[in-house]
């Protein structure tokens, strides 16, 4: 199929919207098996941000898989696509000027590479959410484990599903160690020292 698509220029900038919003806007990409606590730390990095009067938005699961990306399952190619479509509305977010949660499996070394190389340099902050497997287990937030141990789900990531982990994660926590506090304050610090807090 022939395509012609040619972009508007727009006039007001990522940049313009930066200064509107007196901070800066990336994407921080929380990756980690099921439970090891990536929606729970970026729920409690959210309150506290928008309490520094940040403008942010999440990406998870809840708000993703039901809408957008409903038509995808867990295959290796559904998962791929579920996070190409989230590492584009992550983009169009950071244009916005906000500050981008995204918290998936996103199991792929690849997958996330493409999301980092869609957008500029710096604007991909990778949160590697790393606790060990049993721990995870032992939390079954949803009870998948449970299932996918009685063979009831099939491909769950950890079990009989590969997972990934970070080679060059810029953060990584290990929440089996860490509290949610600690969690959060590793992020912030993160971000202060990148002179993306609100000034
Ligand atoms: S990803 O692999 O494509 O990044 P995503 O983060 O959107 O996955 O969804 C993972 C969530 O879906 C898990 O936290 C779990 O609640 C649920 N889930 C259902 N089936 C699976 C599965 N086979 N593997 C992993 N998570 C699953």
């Amino acid at each position: 199929m022939e395509r012609f698509v040619i972009p508007h220029q727009h006039e007001i900038t990522k940049q313009d919207r930066r200064s509107l919003n007196s901070h800066g806007s990336l994407i921080l990409w929380f990756t980690g098996l099921p439970s090891s606590g990536k929606s729970t730390i970026a729920n409690e990095l959210e309150k506290k941000l928008i309490a520094m009067r940040a403008r942010t938005y999440i990406l998870d699961g809840d708000n993703v898989r039901m809408g957008l990306c409903k038509d995808l399952g867990f295959s290796e190619e559904d998962r791929g696509e579920n996070i190409r479509r989230i590492g584009e509305v992550s983009k169009l977010f950071v244009d916005s000027g906000a500050i981008v949660l995204s918290a998936f499996v996103s199991p792929y070394i690849v997958d996330r590479d493409k999301v980092r190389e869609l957008v500029e340099e710096g604007e991909f902050v990778e949160v590697f959410v790393d606790a060990p497997l049993a721990v995870c287990e032992e939390r079954d937030v949803k009870g998948l484990y449970k299932k996918a141990r009685e063979g009831i789900i099939k491909g769950f990531t950890g079990i009989d599903d590969p997972y990934e982990a970070p080679l060059n994660a810029e953060i990584t926590i290990d929440t089996s160690k860490v509290s949610l506090e600690g969690s959060v304050d590793i992020i912030l610090d993160y971000l202060n020292e990148k002179g993306v807090l609100p000034k």
